[in-house]
């Protein structure tokens, strides 16, 4: 009561003299910044794992600026639909799925985060599925195993390559020379080859690198193991980063030296500093900064550089893609669909790539008697159903429903939800892809800093690129760079290549041999590993 009448004076007084502004945050006055000696820009895995690196390096002088109003960035849930009692579920609109999971002697460092705050997962098992064509349940799982066996080929192909220093290739070519051939009008198999690619890659093969699309599957499902499980806890899956971020923001989100609700606007570097101006006008100074925008966020220009990024990082800013990958979900007040099934695969007679995943969430171990059901769209499907209306997309799902389960009476759901990735403008878009005529160079380009401006994010990543685990890896990596300068110990990280800039090119030179690249850049693989 008392608060809000507070609160209700200070809107009072904000109304009568216009230069009364409400600011959440606290700020200084007459336009004097901030002072910090590292500004992380951005509280998603990335910022979050930079902040902790920095912090296992003893340096605590560090500000961390978000636009949104919480921690977690592309991990994102939200309420959905409702429960029997009447309260919500909760589904995750963003990153989903523990991906490489069960290796024995490596550890995806997201899954010891998800141990360590028993985090709610469940094995998806990608052999449970049905699948079906415009007349209904249809058997051409066969397809799926002979897919299979041209990717072991393919696999081989892609690593001979990268070792022979051969030119990259798209996945089209890749998989046609491993005798994956589909022609253009079987759907089934266009269906087939969708939800293993391009579900992955949120792009189509004809897109994408060959060897660095292959490179980054290994990477992460080898090294880390081959399942993927998917996480339904209810607190969300950013639960993870959040509790991480407490370790060592010690009053929380009340912790001074993060900053919620502040959108960067400008960021002027040099190699002696770097000022972010935000959109409240509230600005900062720090002796490094690291941004960890998404790629879709530089893409857009939303953030304007001073002076203007270098050619040579524009260019991998605009070469490298970010991709759209769109989980829509159902409520029904029943489940019509066999509840012993996890996934169910759908061709459609004519477009490839419409409406062809659905997922039960209905099941044991997932929300049990949810009757909540997704469907998964990526790439041009992705930006078309984000287009045009829900009622018009909702009424497309209805109709391939009733064409999979002609037997059924299949209501209107009673809750539905399409994410919109590229209207979210602290995200324009969902995740990178690597795409065809795209050189490690080229990439090394979009990780390199600017001056004292530094950059991480799952799009920086060689090897983990898409990955909430790239993500991870590289927050710390820039994190352990940047202590190191400070410090002036670099010479002991990383066998002393943290030292000074990283790499970049003015110049490219097609393609680079592996074994140039080594962690510090980012790429653990190098021939010891293909040749194993
Ligand atoms: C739909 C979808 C499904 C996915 N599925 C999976 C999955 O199953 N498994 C998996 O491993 N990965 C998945 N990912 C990828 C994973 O979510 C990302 O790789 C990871 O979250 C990226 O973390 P980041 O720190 O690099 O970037 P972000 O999480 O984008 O963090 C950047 C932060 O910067 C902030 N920011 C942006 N602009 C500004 C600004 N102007 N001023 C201030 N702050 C700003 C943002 O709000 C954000 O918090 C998925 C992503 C999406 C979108
Ligand atoms: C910081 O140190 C802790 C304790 O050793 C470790 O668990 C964590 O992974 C480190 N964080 C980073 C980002 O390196
Ligand atoms: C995965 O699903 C297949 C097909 O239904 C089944 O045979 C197998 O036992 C399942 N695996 C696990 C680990 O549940
Ligand atoms: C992928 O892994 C397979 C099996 O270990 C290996 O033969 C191949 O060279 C690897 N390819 C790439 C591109 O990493
Ligand atoms: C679900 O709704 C439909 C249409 O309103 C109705 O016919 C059906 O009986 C309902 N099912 C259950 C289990 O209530
Ligand atoms: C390849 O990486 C391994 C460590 O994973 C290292 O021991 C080896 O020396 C590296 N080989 C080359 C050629 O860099």
């Amino acid at each position: 009561m008392h608060r809000s009448f507070i609160y209700s004076s200070l809107l009072a007084i904000a109304a009568l003299d216009p230069t009364v502004a409400l600011v959440a945050q606290p700020r200084t006055e007459d336009g004097v910044c901030t002072e910090t000696t590292v500004a992380i820009l951005g509280a998603g895995m990335a910022g979050i794992s930079a902040a902790q690196a920095l912090t296992n390096a003893s340096i605590h002088d560090f500000l961390i600026l978000e636009y949104r109003n919480a921690v977690g960035g592309r991990v994102w849930h939200t309420d959905f639909g409702e429960d029997e009692s009447g309260q919500p579920y909760v589904v995750e609109l963003g990153a989903n799925w523990l991906q490489g999971v069960g290796s024995k002697s490596s550890e995806n460092p997201v899954v010891t985060l998800a141990k360590k705050y028993g985090l709610k997962s469940t094995f998806s098992n990608s052999s449970s599925v049905l699948t079906y064509d415009e007349s209904g349940n249809s058997d051409y799982r066969d397809l799926l195993k002979i897919y299979g066996e041209a990717q072991k080929q393919a696999y081989k192909d892609a690593g001979q390559m990268l070792l022979d220093n051969v030119q990259d290739s798209n996945g089209r070519t890749g998989f046609s020379m491993a005798g994956w051939k589909p022609r253009k009008d079987d759907m089934k198999a266009q269906a087939v080859e969708w939800w293993n690619w391009d579900c992955e890659a949120a792009a189509t093969p004809e897109a994408s690198s060959f060897v660095f699309g292959v490179a980054a599957e290994n990477l992460t499902y080898n090294q880390f193991g081959g399942e993927d499980y998917m996480v339904t806890d209810p607190r969300g899956y950013s639960t993870i980063i959040e509790s991480e971020a407490s370790t060592f923001l010690h009053k929380g989100v009340r912790d001074r030296r993060l900053r919620l609700n502040t959108q960067v606007t400008d960021i002027e570097y040099s190699s002696n500093g770097v000022k972010i101006t935000n959109n409240d006008g509230s600005c900062v100074t720090a002796a490094y900064a690291l941004s960890t925008f998404s790629l879709g966020v530089l893409q857009n220009e939303v953030v304007q550089f001073h002076p203007p990024l270098p050619k040579w990082k524009e260019t991998a800013i605009h070469k490298f893609t970010m991709g759209t990958y769109t989980k829509i979900f159902l409520q029904f007040n029943e489940t019509f669909w066999p509840d012993d099934t996890q996934y169910f695969l759908y061709a459609s007679p004519t477009t490839r790539g419409y409406y062809p995943i659905f997922q039960s969430l209905s099941k044991k171990g997932f929300l049990p008697g949810s009757n909540i059901i997704f469907v998964t769209v990526v790439d041009e499907q992705a930006y078309r159903v984000e287009r045009q209306s829900d009622e018009q997309t909702k009424q497309e799902i209805l109709t391939v429903l009733r064409e999979m389960f002609p037997d059924k009476d299949i209501p209107e759901p009673t809750a539905f939800l399409v994410p919109r990735w590229n209207k979210v403008p602290w995200a324009y878009g969902s995740y990178s892809n690597w795409p065809v005529g795209t050189t490690l160079e080229m990439h090394q380009n979009l990780r390199a800093n600017v001056g004292r401006l530094w950059f991480a994010g799952e799009a920086t990543s060689a090897s983990y690129f898409g990955f909430l685990h790239g993500a991870w890896y590289e927050g710390q990596e820039a994190g352990e760079q940047i202590a190191a300068l400070l410090q002036d110990r670099c010479a002991s990280v990383y066998g002393g290549k943290a030292c000074g800039d990283r790499a970049h090119y003015d110049v490219l030179h097609g393609t680079t041999p592996i074994d140039a690249y080594t962690i510090i850049n980012g790429w653990p693989l190098n021939s010891t590993h293909l040749g194993s």
